[in-house]
């Protein structure tokens, strides 16, 4: 993958925008970026594209449920992606979305001129389809499931364009011979050789019975089939199809891509369709398709439809963007399933960030302060022989950590730089430099310090596209400046010169605890808490007696059988929050009712609250009160109300009394 010249042009999958971004997500995007990261320090001229795929009938029937748009439904998932990579550091070129302009006019220009080259022709079809997968399949029966994800499939009946994929088999297995490396692991590559011997069908390209996508140049009650128009984005993203010079100049300069990174249950759309499609447009080939494979939770796949979601913002909110990103691809061996842990990831944390990385910067930098004025001391002209050896192992891992790399091996690359640490924590140890304070023993802690300090500086400088933002500080704290202006390429052992002035020295990585995983879990669950409109079939149910008092109290859940009392399970399945009221205001026509917004700590819910007869709304601005945070929302008078403020009521009338603290207390703290 190390490329001397030239240009490295890398893509990861356009991903859905039926659901949000997850960390199963994530995990493809970071090791794009790590490995854009590391070609772009080693000089090459590099394109990094992402983005979302927005047509079909799954995205479709997902905007009309949410009672969305779905322009709208998708404008709001792909900002949330965009948002996240931006928190991330994602470092991409192009955000590529299939709903551009620019994207509509490549997939129709393709389209037209695989008919014209005589791979596209009409014809009436009858099959079990796939919504899910967007995929007809080879199922008889109406209703059976889909052999790959096991959802129902319908009956669709429909007269299509057909690409004649069963025209490419000699080609495609040509390629899988002649090119050993275009589809990596090995074991992917052999499912998909056996893939196409088993024989291949012609493909249908098109749809008719649903009208959110591309639609077929010059026979617009057909849509484009969605995996068309998505493959199609690896070249339109980049100028194909485009009037505009510069437009093709950048996809003269850039196509065909050097790497096409996705996970491994999208193989044969990538290494089976879409090599087809070049090769029926005349089109060159990607030169390489690597697929990963899943991180798993709680023992299956990752995936919203399973329920077992992980949020990278849990994490970034609590361990931050580098914790994430060294996690994913040191603790999972690239190509295989692994499974993520928060227990996992914070041993995972501490040991090797905090500890190893975090422990080494701050002995290093701190005993050259002390000992040399902030100025990092000489070598001496003759090396001991521990200090000799540290040198060796440390070139050695820039030549292997190079080769590891570009063979997606992240793990054994990672695991090689960090047991430099390792052997330089035992030097320092065995050294103790602490003792060495007097003037005869000067030389000897030049050397140690030097030595520990130019093993930080190679570590860091290899670790770089995955720890950017941790590594850049401790870059600048060793007195090197930019790191983004390093280039990789030269690195090698020496390079750290006598009296570099440190920087402002500071802690990188702070331990994490136990409380760390419980805050973590506990987001999650709060993030997984339905506090968004679930449905909107509500919306013009008149406001209940009861619904309109919205009587600010909580309701006694039930009593275990039989004994009239609760157990605390029972009780801590009602979560009570503390909330700051931002807004309050009186709802028109309702003179009971009351409208807030309250910031919970982790987001501001609107609340309607029965307590206006008792309150002036604008003494409430500013007033710490409690509320139920995971209570089903319900729309009173047209407003959702997302959770419920607690009060005692008393008195016939029922007066309401708001609970409050006397103690100050911070919001979004749990009762218990
Ligand atoms: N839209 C298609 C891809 C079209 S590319 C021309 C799609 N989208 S997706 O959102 O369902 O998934 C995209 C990618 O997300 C997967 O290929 C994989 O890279 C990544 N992952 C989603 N869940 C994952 C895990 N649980 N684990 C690892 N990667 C996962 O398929």
């Amino acid at each position: 993958m190390d490329r001397s010249e030239g240009k490295f042009y890398l893509t990861t999958p356009i991903y859905y925008v039926n659901a949000r971004p997850h960390l199963g997500h994530t995990y493809t995007t970071l090791a794009c970026d790590a490995i854009a990261r590391r070609q772009r320090a080693l000089g090459v001229d590099t394109f990094f594209l992402t983005g979302t795929d927005e047509h079909g009938q799954k995205i479709e029937r997902s905007a009309n449920a949410a009672g969305k748009s779905p322009q709208q439904f998708t404008d709001e998932v792909a900002g949330e992606y965009k948002q996240l990579w931006d928190r991330l550091g994602i470092t991409y070129d192009k955000f590529i979305r299939t709903t551009s302009e620019e994207h509509k006019r490549g997939v129709q220009a393709m389209f037209t001129l695989l008919k014209e080259r005589g791979y596209i022709y009409k014809a009436t079809y009858s099959g079990q389809y796939c919504v899910f997968d967007e995929l007809y399949v080879d199922v008889d029966t109406p209703g059976a499931p889909c052999p790959d994800c096991g959802r129902p499939t319908e009956t669709v009946k429909e007269e299509n364009y057909f690409f004649k994929l069963s025209a490419l088999e000699d080609q495609l297995l040509k390629l899988y011979t002649e090119t050993p490396n275009f589809i990596r692991p090995e074991t992917r590559r052999n499912e998909v050789i056996a893939f196409v011997r088993s024989g291949l069908k012609d493909l249908s390209i098109s749809r008719t019975t649903f009208k959110w996508g591309i639609p077929v140049p010059d026979d617009p009650g057909h849509v484009i089939y969605v995996w068309l128009d998505a493959l199609c984005n690896y070249i339109t993203a980049i100028g194909y199809g485009s009037p505009d010079k510069k437009d093709q100049q950048q996809y003269a300069r850039y196509w065909p891509a050097d790497l096409h990174m996705i996970g491994k249950e999208i193989v044969r759309f990538h290494c089976v369709y879409w090599p087809a499609f070049l090769i029926a447009a005349g089109l060159p080939l990607p030169k390489q398709i690597v697929a990963h494979g899943w991180l798993l939770f709680e023992e299956s796949k990752m995936s919203k439809s399973r329920g077992n979601i992980v949020r990278a913002e849990t994490i970034l909110d609590v361990l931050g963007a580098d914790a994430m990103r060294y996690f994913l691809l040191r603790e999972i061996v690239f190509g295989q399933d692994g499974s993520f842990s928060f227990d996992a990831l914070v041993q995972r944390y501490n040991s090797d960030l905090a500890n190893g990385l975090g422990n080494l910067a701050s002995r290093t930098l701190s005993m050259i302060t002390r000992y040399f004025d902030g100025a990092v001391p000489a070598p001496p002209k003759q090396s001991s022989e521990a200090a000799t050896a540290i040198k060796q192992q440390a070139e050695s891992v820039i030549e292997g950590f190079g080769a590891k790399f570009a063979d997606y091996d992240f793990s054994g690359a990672l695991r090689d730089a960090w047991s430099l640490i390792a052997t330089v924590d035992g030097y320092i140890a065995e050294m103790a430099p602490w003792k060495l304070t007097g003037e005869e023993d000067r030389a000897k802690l030049s050397e140690i310090l030097y030595t520990c300090a130019e093993s930080l500086r190679v570590v860091i400088a290899l670790a770089y596209p995955i720890l950017p933002d941790s590594t850049a500080r401790i870059w600048s704290q060793l007195g090197l400046g930019d790191i983004a202006k390093f280039e990789l390429r030269s690195l090698k052992w020496g390079q750290l010169s006598a009296g570099t002035k440190l920087g402002k020295v500071e802690g990188v990585f702070p331990r994490a605890d136990k409380s760390a995983i419980e805050r973590m879990q506990q987001m999650e669950q709060e993030r997984n808490t339905p506090a968004a409109p679930a449905a909107t079939s509500n919306e013009n149910t008149p406001a209940t007696p009861a619904a309109q008092s919205a009587q600010p109290a909580i309701p006694a859940p039930a009593p275990v059988a039989g004994s009239g009392t609760i157990t605390i399970d029972d009780f801590m399945k009602v979560e009570l929050r503390v909330g700051q009221v931002k807004t309050a205001e009186k709802v028109e026509k309702a003179d009971k009712l009351l409208k807030l917004t309250v910031d919970i700590g982790t987001e501001v819910r609107t609340i309607v609250a029965g307590i206006a007869k008792a309150y002036d709304p604008e003494k409430l601005i500013g007033r710490k009160v409690v509320i139920v945070a995971n209570l089903a929302p319900r729309k009173l008078r047209g407003i959702e109300s997302q959770g419920m403020i607690v009060a005692a009521s008393f008195g016939e009338e029922g007066v309401p009394a708001l609970a409050s603290f006397l103690e100050e207390v911070p919001v979004g703290a749990r009762l218990k």
